[in-house]
């Protein structure tokens, strides 16, 4: 009986030493997907096919450029593939269509966006806004 119990003790404790460093583990490697909100970042973290409602809806960056008129016809992969880099090929340098003028506006004016700076920034280690989705691609 004793011996019995000197064994529950025995996993009791070693238990308690061990489940703290599984735990641990656990969180290391969520700790950076947290601090940083990687899954809440970026456009496509919002433009995307989204079901709302037992409704489907396209939020794609293709199918908003397929919303606007008059816009010039772009490459669905390349969309799919490159993003807003690819949106940038032609809107980087664009006097009043440049991204840096339209995007803010089309964002922060509108009543459905819940985002921040952060959704779509990241700061480089100089001090500036960059974009987060090219902080990803490596290219900042
Ligand atoms: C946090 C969510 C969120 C993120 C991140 C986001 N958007 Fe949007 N975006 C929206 C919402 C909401 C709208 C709809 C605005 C409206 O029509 O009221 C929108 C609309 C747009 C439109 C449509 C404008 C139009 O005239 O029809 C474009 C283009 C667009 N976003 C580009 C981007 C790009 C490029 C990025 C990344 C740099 C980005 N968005 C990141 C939420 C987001
Ligand atoms: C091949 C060049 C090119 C590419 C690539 C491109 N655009 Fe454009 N975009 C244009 C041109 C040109 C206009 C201006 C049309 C005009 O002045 O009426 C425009 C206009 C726009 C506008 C402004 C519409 C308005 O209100 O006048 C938005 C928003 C836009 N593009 C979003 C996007 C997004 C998002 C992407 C990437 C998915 C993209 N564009 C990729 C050429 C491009
Ligand atoms: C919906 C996405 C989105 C949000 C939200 C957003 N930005 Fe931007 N921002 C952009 C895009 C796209 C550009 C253009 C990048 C380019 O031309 O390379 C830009 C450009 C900039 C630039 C210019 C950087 C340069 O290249 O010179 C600054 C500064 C900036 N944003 C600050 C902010 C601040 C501050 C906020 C929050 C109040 C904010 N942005 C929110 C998408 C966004």
């Amino acid at each position: 009986m004793r011996k019995r119990i000197g064994l529950i003790i025995l996993l009791s404790v070693v238990l308690a030493l061990f489940i703290p460093v599984f735990v641990q583990a656990g969180e290391d490697e969520n700790f950076e997907e947290e601090i940083l909100h990687l899954d809440e970042r970026g456009c496509t973290s919002c433009h995307k096919v989204v079901e709302r409602d037992g409704k489907v809806f396209d939020y794609t960056l293709y199918a908003e450029v397929q919303r606007i008129e008059d816009h010039p016809a772009i490459k669905k992969e390349k969309v799919e593939e490159e993003g807003v880099l690819y949106c940038l090929v032609c809107h980087e340098d664009m006097g009043e269509k440049s991204f840096k003028k339209i995007i803010h506006p089309i964002h922060y004016f509108s009543e459905h966006f819940e985002g921040n700076c952060f959704s779509c920034h990241d700061i480089s280690e100089k001090g500036e806004f960059v974009l987060f989705d090219e902080v990803q691609a490596g290219k900042e």
